[in-house]
């Protein structure tokens, strides 16, 4: 078939190669004979209001560690004559990544499949985004009023704070209306009352894991637990979260069910949510991760669904 799928990342000589997610969706590209470009987004380029790379590099991949890469020569490339955009630049979500979107919103969606669709990247913070379903969610309250904070803390008796801008467990904190550092977590968190902090009621089954759920046009293909470990609430690998297989339960597939228009009519073709106890508490659009787990646990090539699902939606555009 042939098509060109551009990969725009962070450095591609510093990811893990047994973890990462664009790795393995760029192998798939490359498997299924597709011509695979790899840039930074800040190689990006507005010529006249048409969206280019500039020095975009063919990319050769194998699964060798020390040596899983080749490049070929550079060159600029128009994005609305390759077949897919890959945005894949990992969070922060910060002003750098709000212009890229911007740049990223000028391809021809006739031509080109864009995972994911730059303007939803821009409106979906994955904790703010997770509260157009407040039904599936914890108790959650946004704010950077500390007494507010603190009130909604008093009335559920335990909460977890959290940044909202926040990654890999940095800064969430679980407190209690007693607990004599909440004052000082709360001007921390809160910068003294001027950002916007989420306060969201404690989910003890916690302890059973944060499910992260794989979502491709919304339906569930698969999904990883992380568990806590060492007595930390948080789940994250980062902080030393054990990854473990994962069956998708019912409620998966409601929480799922419930996201799904929303999700299609938004072009966001490659989500993760992350479920602690049944409830949703975040909605991740930016460079989702997991495939290489569940992949791992379930014995299948989600990379490999994602990649065919784009070959179709570029066809579908003749
Ligand atoms: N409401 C909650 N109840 C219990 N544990 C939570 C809650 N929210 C977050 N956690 C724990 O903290 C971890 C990090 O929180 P999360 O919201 O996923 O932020 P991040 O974006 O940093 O991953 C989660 O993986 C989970 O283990
Ligand atoms: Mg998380």
């Amino acid at each position: 078939m042939g098509m060109t799928f551009v990969f725009l990342m962070d450095p591609i000589a510093s990811i893990d190669i047994d973890g990462d997610s664009t790795f393995v969706l760029m192998l798939a590209a490359q498997d299924r004979g597709h011509r695979v470009l790899y840039a930074h987004p800040r190689q990006l380029e507005l010529r006249a209001g048409d969206p280019w790379v500039v020095g975009a590099r063919p990319i050769t991949l194998r699964r060798k560690q020390g040596d899983f890469f080749e490049l070929g020569s550079a060159a600029d490339v128009r994005l609305s004559e390759t077949d897919a955009v890959f945005m894949r630049k990992d969070p922060p979500f910060d002003i750098e990544f709000l212009m890229y979107t911007y740049i990223l919103d000028r391809v021809d969606r006739a031509r080109t499949v864009l995972v994911n669709d730059p303007q939803a990247l821009r409106d979906y913070n994955e904790k703010l985004a997770a509260l157009f379903w407040p039904q599936l969610m914890p108790p959650t309250l946004i704010t950077a009023d500390r007494a507010q904070a603190r009130a909604f803390i008093a009335s559920h008796g335990k909460a977890v704070i959290k940044p909202l801008n926040g990654a890999g467990g940095a800064g969430v904190m679980l407190m209690t209306p007693e607990d004599r550092n909440l004052g000082s977590a709360l001007d921390i968190l809160t910068n003294e009352g001027r950002q916007l902090i989420e306060v969201q009621g404690f989910v003890a089954a916690v302890d059973a894991g944060d499910k992260r759920v794989i979502l491709l046009d919304g339906e569930p293909v698969g999904a990883v637990n992380r568990v806590p470990t060492g007595g930390d609430i948080r789940a994250n690998m980062h902080v030393g979260g054990r990854a473990e297989r994962a069956e998708l339960s019912d409620r998966d597939r409601e929480i799922a069910a419930a996201l799904k228009p929303e999700l299609v009519r938004r072009g966001l073709i490659f989500v993760g949510i992350d479920v602690i106890g049944g409830f949703l508490t975040e909605v991740n659009v930016t460079s989702p991760t997991g495939l290489q787990e569940v992949d791992r646990f379930d014995g299948v090539s989600l990379e490999n669904q994602i990649v065919e699902r784009v070959e179709e939606k570029r066809v579908a555009l003749g």
